[in-house]
């Protein structure tokens, strides 16, 4: 028993430690905002993979995906607080806009909620065309904001 948690202990460990470095080693609430942005990219890279192909069309699945965005979409207000940590955290690429646009900012947070809850609606109606349309719809939410308020990728 003893050298089977051992071993599962590390794996946990080593797995733990690399997520920590995929995010530039942010802590705190830099860590806790992109844990949540993270969990929204798996979230729709598992409706992404359905249209490519990858994996079978299951409008439960893209359902899941739109509650889980809903969820971090109402986290979004107190995830990026106008503190040191939060703007000049460890590993952070939130740029400083957000803080002099805050309005703006939230308004793409609620904007993002609204695509998340016509993209739920149309995934109870199970219709293909549909959803795809209301998916390319949520995912430029998501690149929009990226493009005005995160540093650009290096
Ligand atoms: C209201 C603005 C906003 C919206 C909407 C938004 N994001 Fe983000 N996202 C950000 C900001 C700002 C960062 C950088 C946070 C930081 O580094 O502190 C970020 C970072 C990320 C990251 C990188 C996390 C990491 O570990 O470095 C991913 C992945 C991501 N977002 C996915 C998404 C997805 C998917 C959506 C749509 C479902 C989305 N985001 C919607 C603002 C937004």
């Amino acid at each position: 028993m003893k050298i089977k948690s051992v071993m599962i202990a590390a794996s946990v460990a080593v797995a733990t430690a690399a997520a920590a470095l995929a995010h530039g080693g942010a802590t705190g609430i830099v860590k806790q905002r992109m844990d949540g942005m993270m969990a929204m990219g798996k979230a729709l890279t598992a409706v992404g993979d359905m249209f490519k192909g990858k994996t079978t069309f299951d409008p439960q699945q893209v359902s899941n995906s739109a509650d889980i965005v809903r969820q971090h979409a109402a986290e979004m207000g107190k995830l990026f607080p106008d503190t040191k940590a939060s703007r000049k955290g460890k590993g952070t690429e939130a740029l400083p806009a957000i803080w002099q646009k805050m309005d703006e900012f939230l308004a793409l947070a609620d904007d993002l909620d609204a695509r998340a809850v016509d993209l739920k609606a149309v995934s109870q109606i199970g219709d293909k065309r549909k959803i795809r349309i209301e998916f390319a719809k949520l995912s430029k939410t998501c690149a929009s904001c990226h493009t005005d308020f995160r540093k650009p990728k290096k």
